[in-house]
């Protein structure tokens, strides 16, 4: 059977953006222009659709903002808030709700979850060592600390967790622990937590991906992260946090305490339908979606993101099925998209590397960017946003293609047919071959963009409009017009069926152009898979064209070349905060040679160096493998900080640190010192 009989319902949402700082276009490209592209397809295909979105408002982020700039994190999520509610309006996405995790509403729903887990006792309750901050009298979970990854080196690493190379660890062994509040040394402090058994859904989280793939065929790159987790075996979980700032655990012997932000976020969906449901007059309609086995839930995220929405969320919902009448669906597809990077390089806010929404849409109309980020969305892997692409895509597709062949048609109607849609007369081949491309195109563009294939079908699009050029180039109505004055007529009108088509098929994509567009063919959109077929009647009355895609200057686009990286005014510089004499003489560098040295096992960063110090020999691990061989380290004069705290590396003891400078791509170069100057002696 065709799709096309069938109303499907679908529930679609796109992850919540932190309400933390600006969206830019590498969020764009990963999870919510593909998922409006889908949205008005479907909506167009007549499909029972709703879309949902809104502020994720918790979490680490938020506050350490709030600390930083010394104002309320409810200060923070406001302005952010309303700042990227209003960029994705002008952007064009139409969500049916754009709802904020700190509604009461959202946090009654957390609450609601945790204690149906906690009263049928799935959450077990641990103490365990976590870092607290003593003069600010405050635990520091996740991003509050700083510190080096015990695995891979990587100095950015957050307390229990690496970015860099997916290691978790307990916090006693990150090396180098800093707060991020008072740039202190944190100590370890007991705490107890509630965690979530994560490994008892393990077997039906495997069958329920395997499942859905087998059925719906989701993205590899999707399925890749997944097998990845279960192979290392999913783990308990801790589902709370010693935090002001969050949905508190609603038990009586939890004070200071908040759910996990992840935890709570992915609930941020069903809340924000129930707000939805409040504000069309039907409580209860959330139901009809989340808890109807006849609806399709697919879920758009960007990649960062598939742990959470692919394993944690569905175990939960898993648990909640287990303990109560009421069953929620689980995602039949999460179609996560790797990255979008700008011009090269990952965005980044501290470097100044990227562009917002806003100011991006302060300049240039929304369409040709979503067309330029739906002409290269990365699907399966990250791509790329350049400006010279952008005025590429825009002047040589949009402009002198779709924009070119909607104006050439348009002018001739208007100067030879009064503006009136002409009379279809005989037919011959290239007209039949026309008449097929557009009739067939819904279907075929459709079936793309069901398997969310929504690049290709974007540029399929473009490829009726490509063959509509050549169409109205091959039938020459410039000559036929004082010839074949039937021929030519039948040839408009096919082009303004053409046009008909185009403006339905761009409709998910360039939604604010293709307004118009029916507008200047004085109609409306069909059903999606009526659009290929003969629409405008003869003689029904066109409006003006007006020019729908203007050019970009090349001066416009170099000015914006050349902004990149200036430092923007208030771009964060990282200053350096002063010291006294007595700060720096806490820390004892001193003179050491290397007298052994060998790699460590099962790391590609490390090395195990055996030092002499004044009389004494000691023992360092050190990341400096892949800028240092062990040969090359032997009989090497280094300078090394002397007091630091021992630690076990990758389970190996290290007492000391060697100075190395950074130079970018892993690379380090080792402070090196005279071979005349004997072990021991302190640099001052
Ligand atoms: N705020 C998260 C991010 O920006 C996404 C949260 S998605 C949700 O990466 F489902 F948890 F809400
Ligand atoms: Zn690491």
């Amino acid at each position: 059977m065709n799709s096309q009989d069938k109303r499907e319902k679908i529930l679609v949402t796109s992850a919540l953006p932190y309400a933390n700082g600006p969206i830019h276009l590498g969020h764009l490209a990963g999870a919510y222009l593909p998922a409006d592209i889908y949205v008005r397809y479907n909506r167009l295909k007549g499909n029972d659709i709703l879309f949902i979105c809104g502020s994720d408002e918790h979490g680490v982020p938020i506050t350490i903002t709030a600390d930083k700039e010394k104002i309320k994190p409810k200060d923070v999520i406001d302005r952010f808030h309303r700042i990227n509610k209003d960029s994705f309006e002008k952007f064009g996405m139409s969500f049916d709700i754009y709802s904020r995790t700190s509604l009461p509403l959202h946090h009654e729903t957390a609450g609601e979850f945790f204690l149906s887990f906690h009263r049928n006792g799935l959450l077990s309750e641990k103490k365990s060592m976590q870092f607290y901050d003593e003069s600010a009298k405050m635990f520091l979970p996740d991003r509050y600390v700083e510190g080096t990854c015990p695995n891979c080196g990587n100095e950015n690493a957050r307390s229990d967790e690496c970015e860099n190379c997916g290691a978790l660890y307990e916090p006693a062994e990150l090396k180098n622990p800093v707060s991020r509040i008072s740039g202190k040394t944190p100590v370890l402090k007991e705490t107890s937590h509630w965690f979530f058994p994560l490994g008892k859904y393990q077997q039906e989280l495997e069958e329920y991906i395997a499942g859905m793939n087998e059925k719906f065929g989701w993205k590899d790159n999707v399925l890749q992260y997944c097998r990845g987790w279960f192979k290392d075996g999913l783990q308990d979980r801790a589902v709370t946090r010693d935090l002001d700032w969050g949905v508190r655990v609603p038990l009586d012997n939890a004070a200071g305490k908040v759910l996990y932000v992840w935890f709570e976020a992915v609930l941020g969906y069903i809340s924000a339908t129930k707000e939805l449901s409040l504000k069309r007059g039907n409580g209860e309609m959330w139901r009809d979606y989340w808890q109807d086995a006849d609806t399709k839930y697919v879920a758009f995220i960007g990649k960062d993101n598939v742990v959470f929405h692919c394993i944690v969320f569905p175990a939960m919902l898993m648990a909640w099925n287990g303990f109560n009448k009421q069953q929620y669906i689980l995602p039949q597809n999460v179609p996560a998209n790797e990255f979008l990077n700008f011009e090269g390089k990952k965005f980044s806010k501290s470097r100044n590397w990227g562009i917002d929404v806003i100011d991006f849409l302060n300049k240039f109309p929304a369409d040709p960017l979503r067309y330029t980020l739906a002409a290269n969305l990365p699907e399966m892997r990250d791509t790329d946003f350049y400006w010279k692409e952008f005025q590429a895509r825009n002047n040589n597709e949009l402009a002198d293609i779709l924009g070119n062949f909607i104006n050439r048609t348009f002018t001739f109607v208007f100067k030879h047919f009064e503006g009136k849609v002409p009379q279809l007369h005989e037919l011959e081949e290239t007209d039949n071959v026309m008449l097929k491309l557009l009739e067939t195109a819904p279907e075929r563009i459709g079936a793309l963009y069901d398997r969310f294939k929504i690049k290709d079908a974007v540029l399929e699009s473009m490829n009726i409009a490509r063959a509509a050029n050549k169409y109205f180039n091959d039938s020459e109505p410039w000559k036929t017009v004082k010839s074949e004055r039937e021929k030519c007529s039948t040839t408009l009108n096919i082009c303004i069926q053409t046009i008909y088509t185009l403006a339905e098929l761009f409709s998910p994509v360039i939604p604010f152009t293709t307004e118009r567009l029916f507008k200047m063919l004085n109609s409306a959109p069909a059903l999606w898979y009526g659009a290929g077929k003969h629409s405008l009647l003869e003689g029904h009355v066109l409006n003006k064209a007006e020019i729908l895609f203007p050019k970009i200057e090349d001066a416009v686009i170099e000015k914006e070349v050349n902004s990149l990286a200036l430092p923007a005014e208030n771009a964060e510089v990282p200053k350096d905060e002063l010291v006294t004499i007595d700060d720096f003489s806490k820390i004892r560098l001193k003179v050491a040679e290397v007298t052994e040295a060998s790699a460590v096992p099962k790391s590609e960063k490390l090395l195990k160096l055996k030092i002499h110090l004044d009389g004494e020999e000691r023992q360092i691990i050190s990341g400096i493998a892949k800028s240092y061989t062990p040969e090359e380290m032997v009989g090497k004069k280094v300078l090394i900080v002397a007091n630091l705290k021992p630690a076990k590396i990758f389970g190996h003891e290290s007492h000391g640190m060697l100075l190395a400078i950074g130079t970018g791509n892993d690379k380090l170069v080792l402070v090196e010192i005279n071979k005349d100057v004997p072990n021991g002696a302190i640099a001052k």
